[in-house]
């Protein structure tokens, strides 16, 4: 299914035709890559990819970005079964991939709650504060020596909480902040010169909740600055939702906080989840399209904002799509349907990318 640019700028994003009617040079030409829009911007843009990627969906990866993340394969319940067990392959496979097609690569992530050390997990309960901090610590020595060009690490993901500064789960709830400016600071060690990332999600929508996490993240950024933790950037996952919309001024205004505490923002792992949009698919691609356009449109307005990922570029390998192909109404969360034909969210996300200003 190849959806034309010309069908996105009828899609009814009524502002964006107008502009683009009234100034062609303004709007982004009809051949340029995601890519290529974002580097003139000094933005990356990325996609997630897996260990065993299709040749379809590679094609798509290597020309349309200048980075890859791979989505599942550094995950510490992935890579290690057990203390000094590792298994590198799927990881290898992503950066020889990356590396056969000059991509940069991200890291994630060093330290998960959800997917952790399992085996460590267990010997946590009861061993204090110095068991985690070794253990963690020697993991991520390891991992960030066998793949020491990536560029960047989510040193932590997903610590924060909404009801309060951490999430409320082990070991976040035992060892608190301390435990998480010491992996900062040993990925540093081992690590000089790659960007050290904390990935946050449920950032951006307009629920209570979020603006509860927003709160809390900036006072977690400030409880680590106090410690002096090495750190780069907050990587804001973008996982939106038809259902729980987001709230794109909200989000630019919680970037000039974080902006002003000296950081850069990494858009990490966006996606739309379509379930309460139209049951025929291409009104629903447009108010996909339409989603996208409206959150970067304005997001991008901060020049914190360094990098566009998305979590998977096509639906085709794609979480929000795994399982569903037997499914009467199968969601559209990417910018390339199954058949590797651009939607019109490709085409929102190249403008918006095209009319960001430089940073
Ligand atoms: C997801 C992967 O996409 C799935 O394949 C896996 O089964 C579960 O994890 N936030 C994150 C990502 O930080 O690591 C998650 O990735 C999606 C939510």
């Amino acid at each position: 299914m190849h959806v034309s640019r010309r069908s996105f700028l009828k899609c009814g994003l009524t502002n964006l035709c107008a502009v683009a009617v009234a100034a062609p040079g303004v709007a982004s030409a009809e051949n340029v890559l995601l890519k290529d829009a974002g580097l003139a911007k000094g933005i990356d843009v990325g996609s997630a990819v897996r260990s065993r990627v299709s040749q379809e969906v590679a094609k798509v990866v290597a020309q349309e970005c200048s980075l890859v993340v791979p989505e599942n394969a550094l995950k510490p319940a992935n890579l290690s079964r057990g203390p000094g067990d590792y298994r590198w392959s799927d990881a290898d496979r992503t950066y020889e991939f990356a590396k056969a097609n000059g991509l940069r690569v991200h890291g994630h992530a060093l330290f998960w709650h959800k997917q952790p050390l399992k085996w460590a997990q267990q010997q946590l309960d009861g061993r204090g504060l110095q068991y985690a901090i070794e253990t963690y610590g020697d993991f991520a020595r390891a991992v960030i020596s066998r793949y020491p060009n990536t560029v960047s690490w989510d040193v932590l993901n997903e610590i924060a909480g909404t009801r309060s500064m951490l999430r409320n789960a082990h070991p976040m709830s035992e060892f608190g902040v301390d435990l998480f400016a010491s992996l900062l600071h040993n990925a540093r060690s081992i690590a000089p010169r790659a960007a050290l990332v904390i990935n946050e999600d449920n950032l951006e929508s307009g629920t209570s909740e979020s603006r509860a996490k927003r709160k809390n993240v900036l006072k977690l950024l400030k409880s680590l600055k106090e410690r002096g933790a090495p750190l780069n950037a907050l990587g804001v996952q973008g996982h939106l939702n038809s259902a729980r919309l987001p709230d794109p001024e909200a989000t630019l205004d919680f970037f000039g906080d974080v902006q002003s505490l000296g950081l850069d923002i990494y858009l990490s792992e966006l996606d739309v989840r379509d379930s309460a949009f139209d049951s025929d698919f291409r009104r629903r691609d447009d108010q996909i399209a339409e989603l996208y356009w409206k959150f970067l449109s304005t997001t991008l307005k901060s020049r914190a904002v360094k990098r566009v990922v998305f979590w998977g570029i096509t639906d085709a390998e794609n979480w929000l799509t795994n399982g569903t192909s037997q499914q009467k109404r199968r969601p559209r969360p990417a910018l390339f349907d199954r058949y590797m034909g651009r939607k019109p969210a490709y085409y929102a996300v190249r403008e918006a990318l095209a009319r960001a200003p430089g940073r």
